[in-house]
């Protein structure tokens, strides 16, 4: 059973209409306590948003101190403020009042997290657990489509809704997936910083924002000020985190190579070179292919992905393929709905997967989930990569 924390009825039975009635209900601190005490097997505690949050961190920090309860903290607003302090009070995921759908999901994770069953057969299958395959894309190059690239694939791997996909936001200055996306970013990576010594897996759990049912957004935080703070280490053990809890996870970068997008470079299965047909762009990729093997990246893990590959430049694809290389794993046409779907805050993939510039989206996705044989059309085109 799963006991409330609400000073009065009104909120009471607000609660009872999303988590049922079989709610075991006390008004403060004091009488949790004592409930507590009666029942000892009990695993979650629901704190409403009446009680003050320094009284529910309160109650978070004891819970955290003597048993394996779990807190979930509701609170009118949810501001970065006040997830880094419940977060370090120990609060397993706070949740916005609104938000009733939100609410059962944190408490079926909560319940299954700390259940008795669940620790049994974690420890059975402690063996290897099983890592999101990993997309990064990059380019050194601004402005080639690398953002277009992350939602449009996360979107496409989540589209058949049988994976859980995490898309990352590592351009950490100017990462703009809350823009594009039209997000509101409550939950970013800055609060990662506050959680530094005790982020574990429900910790950074804690930074997602949910885009859809089986995709959630890892948003770059919103305070440029923030990102001196996020060292390469605290970015390693994010993903290193997200790689266990997801079954895709997709990196969108900066234009360049810093300390944290090697540790991305590191733990990716898959790197996603992007350029776009033009002389400066093609030269880019051409020197990022070279720093990659100069500094041991293996080879076998590089696709070379042309975006707005219709555009009329006087540049072929076979030009690009020819210049760098390297087999081009998938060709993005040019297209303006593109632009005009990001003015709407919304994706291709999500939108009409019939278009070509979708089904090229799609086609990588069912690259990275293995299914090769539908992929994109341009396999036959340029070849496959030699391992
Ligand atoms: N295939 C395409 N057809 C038409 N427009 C495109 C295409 N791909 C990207 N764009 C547009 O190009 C612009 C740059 O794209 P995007 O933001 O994805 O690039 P980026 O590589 O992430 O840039 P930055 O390096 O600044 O982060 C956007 O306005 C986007 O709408
Ligand atoms: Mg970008």
């Amino acid at each position: 059973m799963t006991v409330l924390v609400a000073p009065n009825l009104q909120a009471t039975t607000r609660f009872q209409v999303t988590l049922g009635r079989d709610l075991a209900t006390v008004k403060n601190s004091r009488e949790l306590q004592d409930y507590l005490q009666k029942n000892p097997a009990e695993l979650l505690v629901v704190i409403a948003p009446e009680i003050e949050l320094d009284e529910a961190l309160q109650i978070a920090k004891l819970e955290r101190i003597d048993k394996a309860v779990s807190v979930i903290l509701v609170r009118q607003r949810l501001e970065v403020a006040i997830l880094t302090k419940a977060m370090q009070a120990g609060v397993r995921e706070v949740v916005a009042a609104d938000d009733a759908e939100e609410l059962l999901a944190a408490v079926k994770r909560s319940r299954l997290a700390t259940s008795e069953q669940y620790k049994k057969s974690k420890a059975a299958t402690e063996a290897p657990t099983t890592l999101a395959k990993t997309a990064l894309i990059f380019a050194a190059k601004g402005g080639v489509g690398k953002t277009t690239l992350a939602i449009n694939l996360a979107e496409a791997l989540a589209l058949e809704g049988d994976k859980s996909v995490c898309l990352i936001d590592l351009d950490l200055q100017f990462g703009d997936i809350a823009v594009a996306l039209q997000l509101e970013p409550t939950k970013n990576l800055s609060a990662a910083i506050r959680m530094k010594g005790n982020l574990d897996d429900a910790g950074v759990r804690s930074l997602l924002v949910q885009y859809r049912p089986n995709l959630h957004i890892l948003l770059a935080p919103m305070e440029p000020a923030d990102v001196e703070f996020i060292s390469a280490d605290l970015v390693d053990k994010v993903i290193r985190s997200l790689r266990k809890q997801f079954d895709f996870v997709v990196i969108d970068s900066p234009p360049a190579i810093t300390d944290f997008i090697l540790k991305a470079f590191d733990q990716a299965d898959e790197y996603l070179l992007m350029t776009t047909m033009e002389v400066p762009s093609v030269k880019n990729l051409k020197v990022t292919l070279e720093t990659l093997q100069a500094i041991g990246m293996p080879e076998q893990k590089v696709n070379v992905i042309v975006n707005r590959s219709t555009a009329k430049v006087g540049m072929s694809i076979a030009d690009v393929q020819r210049t760098v290389g390297t087999p081009i794993r998938a060709a993005i046409p040019e297209s303006n709905i593109i632009p005009n779907l990001l003015n709407q805050g919304k994706t291709a993939v999500g939108e009409n997967q019939r278009h070509p510039v979708s089904k090229a989206f799609i086609g990588l996705a069912h690259f990275l989930r293995g299914e090769d044989e539908h992929a994109h059309e341009h396999r036959g085109l340029f070849g496959r990569r030699s391992k």
